[in-house]
């Protein structure tokens, strides 16, 4: 019989949504882990702000710490789940220079600082895994990473955050005002320390940034995201989608795209966007996520399940443990960071979009025409157009979806009504997807 490895000494930094679960499945699947990794698991210490604050699950106080030093050094495995830029960042640098292997699910650090990291696992030998940032319980990094490294992925399209699609949806389904349903989205545990990042789509776009990065082997970063946003869609919005046959989501979307100057790049986009509800995003509810994969020779695949909530992104956290641990205790590594295409990011406007534009016009002869000029003159062709009576005297509805354009031309047609003196108000401009 060859000899049993030793445990494994694993530290947990934040025990707050995330960290708690993970330390409650470790305790109680303390067997299991150490079956499938083929090595025993052993949570040596875990890291906090505040050892004294109530803890969602048990945690033995012997274990908590609010030093880092006594938290990392000697470890096999830290498991990073603070959040945030520092102190995360100094603390998984300083693993990963000892040579401890990293689990993170921190995907800003990652977005902000990913080559700093790979080239520190790369440097000490260590692992850098980190599943679970990007869509919660999802086998999406694993997916790109490891299952479709064989194919040429074209597109990305997913619903990633889910904190915001819990609010698109209980916005539209339950009526729920968009304060109220925030506040119940940071009740489940589903946003982010500060929830801007969410609702202003930052957690979307680092999550892009990370997926891009995989398929298309290419480093790109959070700034090269071009990132709008939810909080600008009312409730008006989600009526007047539903009215349509539609649903709003907030959508991130990369892909391989020829550039101006005809050579390839990448495109990458977050921004609430309509869809029809046949679409497979449109039915993605709650806080569950859902990514789209477009792949040469594989086709489309679509990726789903809970993207937020403690122990659905414990299992993420989980899964990589157990990679982890069986590399520690009988050699092998996690993949390198691959980014041999380099593929130059490529500038937002020249992505080809839909928009449904709604306009409060004033309600008089040949006002359509007007409305219709402005979108001939800069290019943009119109699909449909609906006109109804206005609430306000002396003033229509009209709602105009164009075909396809260059996302710049549709931005000057916005700009553009915005000036019109036929138009009162352009009272929402959305992006329509996947018709
Ligand atoms: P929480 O805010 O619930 O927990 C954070 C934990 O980190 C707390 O235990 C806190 O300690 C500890 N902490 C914070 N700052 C420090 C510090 N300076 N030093 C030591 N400990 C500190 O976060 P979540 O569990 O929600 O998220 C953790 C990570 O997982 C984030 O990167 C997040 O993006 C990611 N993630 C979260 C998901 C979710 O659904 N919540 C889903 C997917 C990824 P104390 O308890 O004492 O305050
Ligand atoms: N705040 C994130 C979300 C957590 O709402 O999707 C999961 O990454």
């Amino acid at each position: 019989m060859p000899e049993s490895p030793a445990p494994l000494r694993i530290a947990v930094l934040g025990a707050g949504t995330v960290g708690s679960q993970v330390i409650r499945l470790l305790h109680d699947q303390h067997d299991d882990f150490a079956a499938r990794s083929g090595v025993a698991i052993s949570v040596e210490k875990v890291l906090v702000r505040d050892p004294g604050a109530p803890r969602d699950v048990p945690i033995d106080p012997a274990l908590l710490t609010t030093d880092p030093v006594e938290a990392i050094d000697g470890m096999d495995i830290v498991i990073e789940l603070i959040g945030g830029i520092e102190p995360a960042r100094s603390h998984v640098l300083r693993a990963l220079e000892q040579g401890i292997s990293v689990i993170t699910g921190n995907k800003a650090l990652l977005a902000a600082h990913g080559p700093e990291l790979y080239n520190a696992a790369a440097a000490s030998g260590a692992d850098l895994y980190y599943e679970a940032a990007v869509a919660g319980a999802i086998p999406v990094v694993y997916g790109l990473r490891e299952s479709l490294a064989g194919d040429r992925i074209t597109r990305i399209m997913g619903v990633v955050n889910g904190t915001t699609n819990f609010i698109l949806d209980a916005m539209s389904a339950q009526g729920l005002s968009y304060e109220e349903a925030l506040a119940r989205a940071q009740e489940l545990g589903y946003a982010e320390a500060d929830p801007s990042a969410d609702v202003d789509g930052l957690d979307a776009a680092a999550k892009c940034s990370i997926l891009a990065s995989l398929a298309f082997h290419s480093r790109v970063g959070l700034d090269d995201v071009a990132v709008e946003g939810i909080a600008s869609i009312t409730a008006e919005d989600i009526a007047e989608a539903a009215f349509f046959n539609r649903t709003i989501k907030l959508l991130a979307i990369a892909e391989r795209r020829i550039g101006e100057d005809g050579a390839e790049g990448v495109a990458m986009r977050v921004h609430p966007a309509l869809l029809p509800l046949d679409h497979p995003l449109a039915s993605v509810d709650g806080a569950f996520n859902a990514i789209l994969v477009e792949g040469e020779a594989a086709g489309r695949l679509m990726f789903y399940g809970q993207g937020a909530g403690g122990a659905p992104t414990a299992s993420a956290v989980l899964s990589d443990l157990v990679a982890a641990a069986h590399h520690r205790a009988y050699g092998g590594h996690a993949p390198r960071e691959s980014v041999y295409a380099r593929l130059p990011i490529l500038d937002p406007g020249i992505a080809r979009t839909r928009y449904q534009i709604r306009l409060q016009v004033e309600d008089r002869l040949g006002v359509l025409s007007d409305v219709a000029g402005i979108f001939a003159r800069h290019g943009v062709s119109i699909h449909s157009v609906h006109q109804r009576d206005d609430k306000e005297p002396g003033a229509c509805v009209i709602v105009a979806t164009t075909h396809l354009a260059r996302e710049a031309d549709l931005r000057a047609v916005t700009r553009a009504l915005g000036q019109s003196p036929a138009v009162r108000e352009v009272a929402s401009a959305i992006r329509v997807e996947g018709e």
